[in-house]
């Protein structure tokens, strides 16, 4: 039975909106654990838009199933993780200006550098996964770099529709099929909604969902109501004109 992971980047981003403490992606991600998310993925920016190093702190101390954390592999990010301890890495690409992950990691284009950033991690005790495009070359290079694990990037198949959607999610396919025969454990993300996830949980080989944003909006939507009432309850209300 495959697992989902609960990223609560989109808490962060609320919060830091305002600047203050509410919604607190730490007391979320605890929500998450009793709801039964089998990890929990927050990803430190290096420019901390949405997550910050306070919350990296507070999870490590307070997730009870296995902080996944997502980050560019730099060398301020794999000294934070060594520091940290997370059970678990996923290295995602980083552009500035990109509004969330765009593409998978080019670790073909990277070998040596990420092999060597991916040994330091390993040797911390961390797992290790790199979000990659569903392509053999990328996923081959996953395997010769020392990853333990690919997430398989979804964004395409997510955002495609009808035959392109059901090319893209063949190529998911054959890059869960050639990942498990390597010897890599499969993770997929990236644009899963309530919608397009079915299909793919037809791909045996993936372990691990690591979902945030169609969660959020959707906690959003099915909590209004209750926040709307909670509110009103604390204002007095004053007769016919209430
Ligand atoms: N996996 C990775 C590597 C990501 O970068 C993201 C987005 O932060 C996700 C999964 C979750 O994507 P979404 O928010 O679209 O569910």
């Amino acid at each position: 039975m495959a697992k989902l992971g609960v990223n609560i980047d989109h808490v962060a981003t609320l919060r830091q909106a305002r600047g203050g403490i509410e919604p607190d992606p730490v007391t979320a991600a605890a929500l998450c654990e009793l709801a039964g998310a089998s990890s929990i993925v927050a990803h430190l920016r290096e420019d901390r838009r949405h997550v910050q190093d306070r919350d990296l702190t507070l999870l490590r101390a307070t997730v009870q199933t296995r902080l996944d954390m997502e980050m560019a592999a730099t060398e301020e990010m794999v000294a934070i993780a060594t520091r940290l301890k997370p059970d678990i890495c996923t290295l995602v690409p980083e552009r500035r200006a990109e509004l969330t992950t765009e593409g998978g990691l080019d670790v073909r284009g990277h070998l040596a550098p990420l092999a060597e950033r991916i040994k330091r991690l390993r040797d911390a005790g961390i797992v290790v996964s790199l979000f990659v495009e569903p392509s053999p070359e990328q996923i081959k290079a996953s395997r010769d770099a020392g990853a333990d694990f690919v997430e398989l990037h979804t964004g395409h198949y997510a955002n495609a529709r009808g035959a392109e959607q059901a090319r893209h999610l063949h190529l998911l396919r054959e890059a869960a099929v050639l990942a498990d025969a390597l010897g890599l454990g499969v993770n997929a993300g990236h644009g899963l909604n309530y919608t397009n996830i079915q299909a793919v949980t037809a791909i045996p080989q993936i372990v691990e969902y690591n979902i945030g944003h169609s969660i959020m909006a959707r906690a959003m939507l099915l909590g209004l109501e209750r926040a709307v009432r909670d509110m009103r309850a604390l204002i007095p209300q004053d007769g016919a004109t209430a």
